[in-house]
């Protein structure tokens, strides 16, 4: 794994862009995984930044996205599907039909899911999977616990993560899903790249727990450190539980230019 910490989450989240762009400059027609939250904002604006401004091209790019509730419409204004479209696509140039999220409506859910694997591996994989990190160690909603080699599936939030969520739906926890659709750990790992951002104290132990800790279905997180290629991209606030931050600080500002947007 390799940790890069920043001063603060606009400057993780920028240089995290300039990873993006590197791949769909050198890869037009690039696969990325997508998150929503909070976490990944500052990156969605950067990327809209880069592509009005430096004309970064998604015309080719196709987008499969982690997650979505159960039994939210596409337009709830809460649904990941809004989410997407308000803060990343309808902002850039790319392709509606290009554009793919797990379908919280769909009648036969294992159906659908074996769908949406089976449409990852027709786009020729992930090339590049963003994550955040739930403050229990859940990556897309795999929750602690979590099979490592799981597939995109059903699962029942935590109370926590409801708790967590609720912030979305004016703080009523009764208003958020129990249920969601999400990719699996399996599915996330086959990522060709896996860039993991965490923001804010309130991730600092999930944060230490997944690069310093064991390999355990309790933080499912971890299982990135088994991953190849993850990059994990921090402010000062999430790395403070981290026992080598120092080391990782020297890591990074030794890297040679070449390597940096690598
Ligand atoms: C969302 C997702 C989740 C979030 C995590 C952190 O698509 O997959 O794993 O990344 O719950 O959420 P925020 O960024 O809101 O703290």
């Amino acid at each position: 794994m390799e940790i890069i910490i920043q001063s603060d989450a606009v400057a993780a989240s920028r240089a995290s862009a300039r990873l993006v762009a590197r791949l769909v400059r050198e890869k037009p027609n690039a696969v990325l995984g997508l998150a929503t939250g909070s976490t990944p904002l500052m990156l969605y604006k950067e990327m809209i930044r880069l592509h009005k401004e430096e004309g970064l091209d998604f015309s080719r790019v196709a987008t499969f996205n982690l997650d979505e509730y159960i039994g939210l419409e596409k337009d709830h204004p809460q649904s990941y599907y809004t989410f997407m479209w308000e803060n990343l696509f309808s902002q850039i140039n790319i392709k509606p039909e290009n554009v793919h999220l797990p379908d919280g409506m769909a009648k036969d859910v294992p159906a659908s899911c074996a769908a949406y694997e089976q449409a990852i591996i027709a786009a020729g994989g992930i090339d590049l999977q963003v994550l955040g990190i739930g403050s229990d160690g859940h990556i897309g909603f795999n929750e602690p616990t979590s099979s490592f080699a799981s597939r995109t599936r059903i699962k029942t939030l935590t109370q926590q993560t409801v708790q967590d969520n609720a912030r979305f739906f004016d703080g009523d926890e009764s208003k958020v899903p129990h249920h969601c659709i999400t990719m699996g750990i399996g599915t996330i790992m086959d990522a060709r790249m896996n860039l993991m951002l965490a923001f804010g104290a309130g991730k600092a132990g999930a944060v230490a727990a997944t690069v310093e800790g064991p390999v355990c279905a309790m933080m499912p997180a971890s299982i990135l450190q088994h991953h190849p290629v993850a990059k994990v991209f921090i402010d000062e606030a999430a790395a403070t539980a981290l026992q080598l931050s120092d080391y990782y600080r020297w890591i990074y500002a030794g890297k040679p230019e070449w390597q940096r947007d690598a």
